[in-house]
């Protein structure tokens, strides 16, 4: 536990030191944002094969959104619409969209989806280390909440943790160790979980 503990700190340390302030400006990233707001401004809508919901953005860790764009950006997650929608982001337009969205925070109604989220609560302790209890407050910016995001983009997300279709080493290890079954039920927990994330509706 305590070599699982001081790994956690250096991670979070040497992330922490690679990242220049953001500085983002939320109102120049509304304008950026209206663009996505057709998917990520649509409450419960899916995407098609796999099918799943399109992830809240709303409230979301500032530096984690900023992450992501990059990480599509790259090819480190296949993802072809959102490759295509980062793919002509500029690194200004990302840090100021980043500002917009994580300022709008829900909350929303929270679900279950297919999983058990009791199993899964007993199954995800060893996600509160990195995500903090409940997936509410991650211990490092860059770091996603988990808390009220739809359940079935989280097990999704750690599928393609797992089959490499999102190619990150911190997650891969968590992922590879997990189930169907084990991905359902730990989704339906977070999912379950009282957060600040939220699909903007008022915009
Ligand atoms: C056509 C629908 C669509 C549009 C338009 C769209 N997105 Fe997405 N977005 C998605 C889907 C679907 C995913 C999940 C992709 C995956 O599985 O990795 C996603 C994922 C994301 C993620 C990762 C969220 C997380 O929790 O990891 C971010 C950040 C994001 N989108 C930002 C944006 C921004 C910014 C724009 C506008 C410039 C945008 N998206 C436009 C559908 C869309
Ligand atoms: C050592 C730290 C650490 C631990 C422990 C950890 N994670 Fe993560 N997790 C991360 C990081 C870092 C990311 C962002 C990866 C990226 O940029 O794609 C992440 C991303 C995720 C995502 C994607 C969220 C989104 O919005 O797309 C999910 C889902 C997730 N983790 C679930 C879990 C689960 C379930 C566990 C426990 C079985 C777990 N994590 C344990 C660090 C961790």
């Amino acid at each position: 536990m305590k070599i699982l503990s001081s790994f956690v700190l250096s991670l979070a340390l040497i992330s922490t030191a690679g990242i220049a302030s953001a500085a983002g400006d939320a109102q120049a990233g509304k304008a950026t944002a209206a663009t996505c707001m057709g998917c990520h401004g649509a409450p419960g809508l899916r995407n098609a094969y796999p099918a799943f919901r399109v992830p809240k953005l709303g409230g979301q860790q500032e530096q984690y959104l900023i992450v992501a764009l990059k990480a599509y950006q790259s090819g480190e997650r296949s993802h072809p619409t959102m490759q295509a929608q980062a793919g002509s982001m500029s690194d200004t337009e990302i840090n100021n969209v980043a500002a917009y969205f994580s300022g709008l925070a829900g909350p929303d109604a929270v679900e279950l989806g297919d999983g058990d989220a009791n199993a899964g609560a007993a199954k995800a302790q060893a996600c509160f280390a990195c995500h903090g209890a409940g997936g509410k407050k991650p211990i490092a910016p860059m770091y996603p909440s988990l808390a009220g995001q739809y359940p079935d983009y989280l097990s999704h997300a750690l599928a393609d943790y797992k089959s490499g279709a999102r190619n990150n080493a911190i997650m891969k290890g968590f992922a590879a160790a997990l189930s169907k079954q084990d991905m359902e039920d730990i989704a339906a927990y977070f999912g379950s979980q009282a957060s600040s994330l939220s699909t903007p509706t008022n915009w």
